[in-house]
């Protein structure tokens, strides 16, 4: 499919980048590209960054038929521009529009437009030390008619942020929270989709988290609530007596991560044992207390690997690894970032070149 580019007139000027906050700055283009009931996808363009009009019946803005990604363009020190692994996040993007009713987006054409976005915009992928552009898909229902159904219009939209660190904290360990009275997803339920609704649910524990100082909450199963399943802006992972375990993603209650997968890759080739399972939150606190919790950190696209010193289970807390980053959990960010920086050899293939 051709994309036509319209180049702006008017290029903005680029932020700086030291400590630039995740997701305030946008590159000077953006792709769009419409869904029509009977026509299919249409009209592929990159046109200049800016509002987008839509009626306030939008369908949306009510019943949230909606779902996005998350991606990351690298600067390398010869100053190439690469992906890492966007098949997956593309792939992702279609098991959510299955869920969500959404018409899926041909894979040739996705990554065509990923990399012609990036490329014509390739002078806001900055260069500084854990500095990247995120880029942000998203596809939503455009039909103006109030009535809830499936819509028989969408735009896909891609835009990106030239970002650094997700959490203030940089690669300073975060304080989590596990959330005992709300929950995230529901078994049958959206949890495994990137949707923008299972971040609407997540809002009201999140923000009581936050002003009780912590960076996020740790869910737990929307059935027993018993067993930990992830943090919202990432997966986690504990290294207890010298395993690493993981909640597993087969009840599709919790979001297959790109970063959670890739890091399991890392892992069984370093020889760690790894476990995907059912972890319950008892079991976790009975390895805060006798000290086999040796480790804890998240793993997410925006985050990258973010080291957990805390964590707190009702209004009692359990520092982990002395608030400090683990060995481990250093070793696994240095490897992931130095794939994906090209400071290291990729064994695996995962990255894909744009210019
Ligand atoms: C990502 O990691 O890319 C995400 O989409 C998480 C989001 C909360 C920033």
């Amino acid at each position: 499919m051709e994309i036509t580019i319209t180049r702006t007139t008017m290029p903005k000027q680029k932020p700086s980048m030291d400590g630039i906050p995740f997701g305030t700055y946008f590159s000077d283009h953006m792709f769009l590209m419409n869904y029509t009931e009977g026509i299919g996808w249409h009209d592929a363009r990159i046109v200049p960054y800016g509002p987008l009009s839509l009626e306030p019946s939008t369908m949306v803005l009510h019943y949230a038929q909606e779902i996005f990604e998350g991606l990351k363009a690298y600067r390398t020190a010869e100053g190439k521009i690469q992906l890492f692994r966007p098949n997956e996040n593309i792939r992702r993007m279609n098991r959510s529009a299955e869920k969500l009713c959404i018409p899926p987006v041909p894979e040739d054409i996705y990554l065509q437009a990923l990399k012609t976005l990036v490329e014509t915009d390739r002078d806001w992928v900055p260069s500084e030390p854990d500095t990247s552009l995120y880029i942000r898909p998203f596809i939503f229902a455009t039909d103006a008619h109030l009535g809830v159904h499936v819509a028989k219009t969408y735009l896909f939209c891609i835009i990106c942020s030239p970002v650094g660190c997700y959490y203030p904290e940089g690669l300073n360990p975060v304080k989590i929270a596990i959330e005992s009275r709300e929950v995230r997803a529901v078994r049958g339920g959206t949890g495994y989709t990137k949707c923008g609704g299972n971040y609407a649910a997540s809002l009201h524990a999140s923000d009581a988290a936050e002003r009780r100082g912590f960076s996020q909450v740790l869910w737990l199963d929307g059935v027993e609530q018993k067993y930990i399943e992830e943090v919202g802006s990432m997966n986690v992972m504990f290294k207890i007596a010298g395993k690493v375990v993981t909640p597993s993603v087969e009840k599709l209650t919790v979001l297959p991560g790109v970063t959670r997968k890739s890091v399991i890759d890392v892992l069984k080739r370093m020889n760690y044992e790894v476990e995907e399972r059912d972890i319950s939150v008892d079991e976790l606190i009975a390895a805060a207390e006798d000290g086999t919790l040796e480790e804890a950190w998240g793993t997410g696209t925006a985050a990258v690997i973010s080291p957990i010193g805390e964590i707190s289970y009702k209004d009692r807390q359990y520092t982990v690894n002395n608030f400090e980053i683990g060995e481990l959990t250093q070793k696994l960010y240095d490897t992931i970032t130095g794939i994906q920086w090209g400071k290291t050899e990729d064994p695996f293939g995962w990255v894909v070149p744009v210019c």
